[in-house]
């Protein structure tokens, strides 16, 4: 057929759609139990208080909203942000942010801007499929750092940058997708010692950093920068709403005004009602007390979830997160996540395998588990059923 013989780029070569997406579709089974996604729980979607809040903001501008806008993003939002970016430590003014379509769009706008075919890029290994995929789109040479329970390793970092000579470094370093793992402070540190001595682009993707369960927040990446190589992604999709599609990128000219074109191209501008939204849902000061009560609900659903895995076989290691969405959970060498997924569904429970987080085809007998979606019973009984699971697959393997 045409179409597949001839009909595509070379960059749609072996980049296939995500296996989160395509578990979605299993998810709609009757009783199946999810552990799958990154989506907040329902009851952290609060449709009064955005239909209160599009009511009032399309009252008070409503022409405006429905024109076409400023590629630049609406100018309430970058008004909001940089108060809201304090809270990371990132100093920024509203040049310096560019609402974006999600932070996957940001990931993608910055991809494109900097990255040829064969451009080097660094990531965490594991990290999120999404801005692998993205990555894959733009034909990057994508290349593992080292990480271990402290996030990525920054002598590991500095020895890829000498080896590679990469474009950028992507990294996840707060409740990271999808280990949960968070770097800590000195390396956070050496990071942007290191963007700035090697020139080399870091972003820095922190969409969960307010998902904080324990401990205590650490400042980013970019609050170190000085020289303007670390780029800040935001989100507002797991604190306020997935659907809404509002992120923010945070960075200097000239890689600001590449992006800016960029998403020229690609969308115009992002939709002006849900940043219009984001920006009154700030400026009434009631994201503070929602992440708080999101929290306090997402720590019970983690601790449950932690607790059902201290009864997993020996041999199952799993990450113990401050934050986030994730439990990293390794099996026992020889079990394959991806035929642990199929024995699992049959028993009406889903998780993502591991396998496809990994950018060089290790990690197979890995999986990622979210706590946010499902309440605490449903956990208890997902995570007994996953146990036996597990088990059989075990003495299977002896
Ligand atoms: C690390 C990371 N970056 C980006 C995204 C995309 O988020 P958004 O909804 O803001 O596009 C996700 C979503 O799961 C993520 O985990």
């Amino acid at each position: 057929m045409f179409f597949e013989e001839t009909g595509f780029a070379d960059r749609m070569q072996g980049v296939s759609g995500s296996a989160i997406r395509a578990i979605f579709n299993l998810l709609s089974q009757p009783g199946m139990i999810s552990f799958a996604g990154g989506m907040p729980a329902a009851s952290a979607l609060e449709p009064d208080v955005v239909a209160d809040i599009s009511q009032a903001v399309l009252r008070a501008d409503g022409v405006r909203i429905l024109q076409y806008g400023a590629t630049e993003g609406w100018p309430a939002l970058k008004q909001a942000a940089p108060a809201f970016l304090k809270n990371a430590g990132v100093e920024a003014s509203p040049t310096q942010i560019l609402p974006t379509s999600g932070s996957m769009q940001a990931v993608d706008l910055l991809l494109r801007a900097l990255i040829n075919p064969g451009d080097v890029v660094l990531v965490e290994n594991p990290t999120f499929l999404g801005s692998l995929q993205a990555m894959r789109l733009v034909q990057a040479d994508i290349r593992p750092v080292d990480t271990d329970d402290e996030g990525i390793i920054p002598e590991a970092l500095e020895e890829a940058i000498i080896k590679y000579r990469p474009k950028a470094a992507y990294l996840i370093p707060t409740f990271q997708n999808p280990t949960g793992i968070t770097l800590t402070l000195p390396r956070r540190k050496a990071v942007a010692e290191l963007a700035a001595k090697h020139r080399v682009v870091v972003i820095e993707d922190d969409p969960y950093r307010d998902l904080c369960y324990s401990g205590e927040k650490l400042p980013a990446i970019k609050s170190f920068d000085d020289s303007g190589y670390v780029v800040y992604l935001t989100s507002f999709s797991k604190v306020i709403s997935p659907g809404l599609r509002v992120g923010a990128l945070v960075a200097d000219d000239p890689l600001m005004a590449k992006c800016i074109i960029v998403k020229q191209a690609a969308d115009t501008h992002s939709s002006s009602l849900p940043q219009a939204i984001v920006a009154e849902y700030l400026n009434r000061g009631i994201l503070p007390s929602h992440i708080d009560s999101i929290c306090a609900s997402y720590r019970a659903q983690l601790e449950a979830m932690l607790g059902k895995l201290a009864a997993f076989p020996e041999g199952v290691r799993y990450t113990r997160p401050r934050g986030g969405l994730f439990v990293w959970v390794w099996l026992p060498r020889g079990i394959d996540g991806t035929e642990l997924l199929q024995r699992a569904i049959e028993r009406k429970v889903a998780f993502v395998p591991g396998a496809s987080f990994y950018c060089d085809g290790s990690g197979v007998n890995t999986m990622r588990l979210n706590f946010s979606n499902a309440s605490l019973d449903i956990i208890e009984r997902g995570m007994d059923t996953l146990r036996e699971v597990v088990q059989e697959a075990v003495v299977k393997n002896r």
